[in-house]
Formats: C-alpha cells, structure tokens, sequence
C-alpha cells in the first residue's frame, strides 16, 4: 500500500491556508452562478482569483487535465471539462476546485442550483451533504475507513439514493492524492485505522438512481448509467482525537448563495 503522510502541526495550517483559498475561490464562482452563464466563465473567475491570492490552479495541467475547475452537470458526476454552453435554468452544477500555494493542496467540491431546480434535485443536494456531514463526524483518531464508508452509504441508501464506488476520497497534502483512499461506502470496524496527522478529503458523489456510472466519449466526464442526476460534496478534514477538524468550509460560498436569494 501507498505510503500515508502524516502531517505535522505547521502542515496542517498550510493545507488550511490552501483549503480555505478553494472555499472563497468556489464563493466567487457562486457569486456569477445563473442561467446562461458559461462553465468556461466560471473557470475564468477562478484561476484569476486563485492567481491574485498567490496560488496555483490545482487541476490545471494534473494528468493533464485542461483546466481549473471541474464543472460536472446533473448527469456528469465528477471530472467535467469547462465549455462554452450555456447553464440552464434547473441544471445541478458540481464545481470541484483545487489549489496549490506554500507546496500545499486544498480541494473543496460544492454543487451549486441553477435557478429553479425541483424538489427532487434539492434533496438530492441536501442528503449528499448530510453524507458529507456524517462522514466527517466520524472520521476521528481510532476509528476506521470502513465508519466513514459507511456513514456516507448507510444515509445515502436510506434515501435510495446510490453510492458512486469508482470514485473515492483520497489523502492530501503535498500531494493532490495521497494514501488511503476514502471509499464513500463500507462496513462498520473495517479498514484502516484513523490516526492523528492524517488529511482526508471526504467527498460523497451521490447519484438519484443507481449507483453506476461511465465515462463519456470526451475521456474526462464520468456520468451516471441511467442519466439520472448525481450530487458532489467535498471537505479537507485533518483526524484528531474526539472530533475531526474541518480546514475548509462551505461558508462563503453559502453566504453568497444567501444573498442571491
Ligand atoms: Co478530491
């Protein structure tokens, strides 16, 4: 197995340093989220952003991956390459965000409504954040991978929801994936154990229908089988006895949504 980074004190106040710069860089993208706006806009806004807070695009360039944000929508579950179409009235947007400043990465995902989604979409978007929620809740020292696995697939299936498992959270630290690999479903006691120093990103990808997905035609988007929407909420967590802390934080994107209102 991969060999895991345990972080020190000073590098955890880096990957928050870098965590929180994705959260406002995923604020300002929020602020120009509206029907008719572009994907390739939003990218814009955000590698200038990064840019002018001393920061380097994440993404850009990662296994050659062509930009700074992945833009997955409705269908698509992670992994959209921003383009020139025109977001819709109704859409669901995952935005995945990545930065790398101080040799530190954060990466935050948030998915965003695109003027009036129904009633279904939203609660789509809400129990896939209470997943994320969930997760974190027990990602303390002592406990294993499989808790986190299973806090998100136990919640998310509950609601007949399904539970992407090509796809996992990962370590992060100087690297944008590092060891282990955090499966978003699993057994109660199993898998590795959590330990102090370790920096998780948690990120459920929560599909409407079944659990299933492939790979579009353009080798990037990953879409859900039965083109059913998918939702996709991520945070930077560092393991620490009793209570997992959250280095970055869905805060300023959710206060810009609020104003929008
Ligand atoms: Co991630």
């Amino acid at each position: 197995m991969a060999k895991i980074y345990y972080k020190t004190e000073e590098e955890i106040e880096l990957i928050r340093e870098s965590s929180l710069l994705v959260g406002k860089t995923l604020a300002e993208v929020a602020k120009i989220i509206e029907p008719g706006v572009t994907t390739l806009q939003l990218d814009k806004i955000a590698e200038e952003f990064i840019r002018d807070n001393g920061a380097d695009p994440g993404f850009l360039g990662m296994y050659d991956f062509p930009n700074t944000l992945c833009t997955s929508l409705n269908e698509a579950v992670v992994h959209g390459i921003p383009n020139d179409k025109p977001l819709q009235n109704g859409d669901i947007i995952s935005v995945d965000c990545g930065v790398l400043k101080n040799g530190f990465y954060g990466d935050v995902a948030y998915t965003f409504e695109v003027g009036e989604v129904s009633d279904e979409v939203k609660r789509l978007l809400e129990v896939t954040k209470e997943c994320l929620n969930r997760a974190i809740e027990v990602a303390v020292a002592g406990n294993r991978l499989g808790d986190i696995g299973y806090a998100v697939q136990s919640h998310a299936e509950e609601n007949g929801y399904g539970v992407v498992r090509e796809l996992v959270g990962h370590g992060l630290g100087r690297n944008l994936h590092e060891a282990p690999e955090v499966p978003n479903y699993g057994k109660r006691g199993n898998g590795l154990t959590l330990k102090e120093g370790m920096v998780l990103a948690i990120e459920p990808m929560i599909n409407m229908g079944v659990r299933n997905v492939i790979q579009a035609s353009d080798g990037w988007t990953i879409v859900t089988k039965d083109n059913l929407p998918s939702a996709h909420f991520e945070h930077d967590v560092a393991i620490r006895k009793g209570k997992a802390e959250v280095l970055s934080t869905h805060k300023f994107i959710e206060e810009v949504l609020k104003n929008k209102k």
